[in-house]
């Protein structure tokens, strides 16, 4: 029986091997990248608004986690994705999806535990009650699990095929409006130029 628990930043940098265990895990990372992302993850734990899940055992063990936080400019990832969707959509479109938005930055589950509905608790969860008017992330441009995930709960493509500057490997930007659709089906973002109209969008430039 895996149980979800909420956990706040302090356990969770205090934490951080047990996290990058799963990371490996889930995401067979080149090791050099080890030390440069566990330094990272301990970055964000010291964002705004940060919120956290472990999926764990009952005997305490983690076998999957979610984190994210409250995007606001001066963070890397949040001013690429709003340069990039600015410059392919224009700068209402950014705003609106980034305006007031949850980033997602980790979602993942240990192999042995897939495919048993730990990876969409974990969405739902962390999506659940937040303030944000969006959320959004970024997953790799490939037919993945993660990709049928979030699709399935309500993100939309805002830009496909994205290489982050340094990078090389090609990402989805996804956002998708709060609160989750929940179980309910919803095609691609079609132009992906702007939030749906459920969400207020930014109206200045
Ligand atoms: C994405 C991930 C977190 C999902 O965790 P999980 O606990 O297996 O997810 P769930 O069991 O809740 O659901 C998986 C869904 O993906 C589907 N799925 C599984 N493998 C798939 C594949 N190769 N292609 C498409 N869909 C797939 C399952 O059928 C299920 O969908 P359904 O509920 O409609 O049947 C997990 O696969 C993972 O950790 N992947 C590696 C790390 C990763 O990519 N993280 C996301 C980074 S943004």
């Amino acid at each position: 029986m895996i149980g979800l628990r909420r956990v706040g930043p302090d356990e969770f940098t205090t934490r951080l091997d047990a996290v990058l265990e799963i990371y490996i895990a889930a995401m067979d990372p080149p090791a050099d990248q080890l030390p440069g992302r566990k330094t990272i993850m301990g970055n964000h734990a010291l964002h705004p608004g940060f919120t956290c899940l472990f999926a764990e055992r009952p005997d305490g063990t983690p076998v999957g986690l979610a984190y994210g936080f409250h995007g606001v400019p001066g963070q890397w990832w949040h001013d690429v994705v709003h340069r990039a969707i600015a410059e392919r959509n224009g700068e209402g479109s950014a705003r609106g999806w980034l305006g007031d938005a949850l980033e997602l930055a980790e979602i993942h589950v240990h192999p042995d535990h897939h495919g048993k509905g730990i990876g969409r608790a974990l969405v739902m969860g962390m999506c659940a009650g937040r303030p944000e008017r969006t959320a959004v992330l970024s997953t790799r441009d490939q037919p993945t699990a993660a990709r049928h995930l979030y699709r399935s709960v309500g993100f939309v493509d805002l830009l496909t095929q994205f290489v982050f500057p340094g990078g090389y490997e090609r990402y989805a930007i996804l956002g998708a409006v709060l609160p989750l659709k929940g179980w309910a089906r919803q095609g691609a973002a079609g132009s992906g130029s702007g939030p749906p109209s459920t969400a207020p969008s930014h109206s200045g430039g």
